[in-house]
């Protein structure tokens, strides 16, 4: 691989996108094709220009017809919303996918969609690979390879846990913090389908332990806010929803064995009161001998230190692509990587 460079296209710019398209300006290992916007504002606009950087030469289109019509080796995927329809089209162009929406591991529920990615994979000679911080890694090739550490397994529990407050992010109001307590536990914002969608990591990890999962529960809580939280965006009033706690649950064997927590918070002042004082994930595994792991942002020059999980969401994905582009035609996951070796990030 030494010495190549790889042709990319940036689709969709939001924070995600634009973590990615920065290091595809900023490694030579990268050369930019292209970038696909949604939004008027960023049509015609230089690529650099949408991530504070110097001009690149690549402007912003809407027109998918030619991002389908480029030459480029990949396409980081990263709207709104998994479009299958055009992940096949893209695949079926003879370009490569990588996408923080997946598919990250073949699941019974995903068999006939993943089936059809893998056909237009095989239509343009190409493959597709899921990257992201969660689902992508920190509940399915980290929790697998600490697996290794152990003598015996007995539960295995990975934690999101982000003060919002502290980090805020687009997800605040998407998410129904600041709403009526009673109506989001009635209706939750994320959907249904994410304990299956998150279940794609839980199954490489229990298959990959030699189990299989039997079936999957799920419970949702929610905290009320204690005071009036003010924060970039408004206020949180006292009384709203101020908290929000996920969890999905794998079976094996008529027990509970992997859970996913999502715990979120609007700083401190909530009723329950979730400790979010260290954003990061969390990963136990309860046995022999017992493990726990915090993966966080670093310190910062100013001291602080901030949740980075869009950020390596983008770079998860992004870092990929060499090994994506060099593997066999299809559906790829961790397993058929093994341990990429990401190029370019050594650099002055
Ligand atoms: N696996 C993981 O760990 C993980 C983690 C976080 C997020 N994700 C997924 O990654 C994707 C990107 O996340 P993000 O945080 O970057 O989201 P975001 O900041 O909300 O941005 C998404 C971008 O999608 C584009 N968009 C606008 N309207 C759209 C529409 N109607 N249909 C499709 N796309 C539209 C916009 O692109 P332009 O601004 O360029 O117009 C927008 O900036 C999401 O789908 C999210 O679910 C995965």
């Amino acid at each position: 691989m030494s010495g190549k460079t790889y042709r990319v296209i940036q689709w969709a710019t939001g924070v995600v996108g634009q973590a990615a398209l920065t290091h595809f300006i900023e490694n030579p290992v990268f050369e930019l094709a292209g970038v696909l916007v949604y939004n008027p504002d960023k049509i015609g606009r230089d690529a650099g220009e949408l991530v504070g950087l110097p001009p690149t030469g690549v402007i912003a289109t809407d027109d998918v017809e030619q991002i389908l019509a480029m030459q480029a080796d990949c396409v980081m995927f990263a709207p709104i919303g998994l479009d299958w329809n055009m992940v096949c089209r893209l695949l079926r162009s003879g370009k490569n996918v990588v996408s923080p929406l997946g598919p990250f591991y073949p699941s019974e529920r995903y068999t006939e969609l993943f089936a059809e990615v893998e056909a237009a994979c095989r239509e343009g000679g190409v493959s597709i690979y899921g990257g992201g911080v969660h689902p992508g890694f920190a509940g399915d090739i980290l929790p697998l390879t600490l697996a290794r550490m152990m003598n015996r397994i007995d539960r295995i529990e990975v934690s999101e846990v982000i003060d919002k407050l502290r980090n805020p992010m687009v997800y605040i109001e998407m998410m129904g913090f600041g709403t009526d307590p009673d109506a989001l536990l009635a209706k939750p914002r994320r959907s249904p389908e994410a304990p299956h969608h998150f279940a794609q990591s839980m199954t490489m990890v229990v298959e990959g332990l030699g189990k299989t999962i039997e079936r999957l529960t799920a419970s949702f809580e929610v905290a009320r806010a204690t005071r009036d939280i003010p924060y970039p965006n408004g206020v949180i009033r006292k009384g709203t929803v101020g908290g929000q706690r996920y969890e999905w649950t794998a079976w094996v064997e008529g027990k509970p064995f992997m859970t996913f927590h999502t715990i979120w918070t609007m700083g401190e002042d909530i009723e329950p009161r979730w400790d979010t004082s260290e954003s990061c994930y969390r990963i136990v595994i309860a046995g022999d001998p017992p493990l726990e792991m915090k993966l966080m942002g670093g310190e910062e020059a100013d001291g602080g230190r901030h949740f980075p999980g869009l950020p390596w969401t983008g770079l998860l994905a992004a870092t990929a692509i060499p090994a994506v582009c060099e593997a066999r035609p299809g559906l790829l996951t961790h397993l058929d990587l093994g341990i990429v070796q990401p190029l370019g990030l050594v650099r002055p």
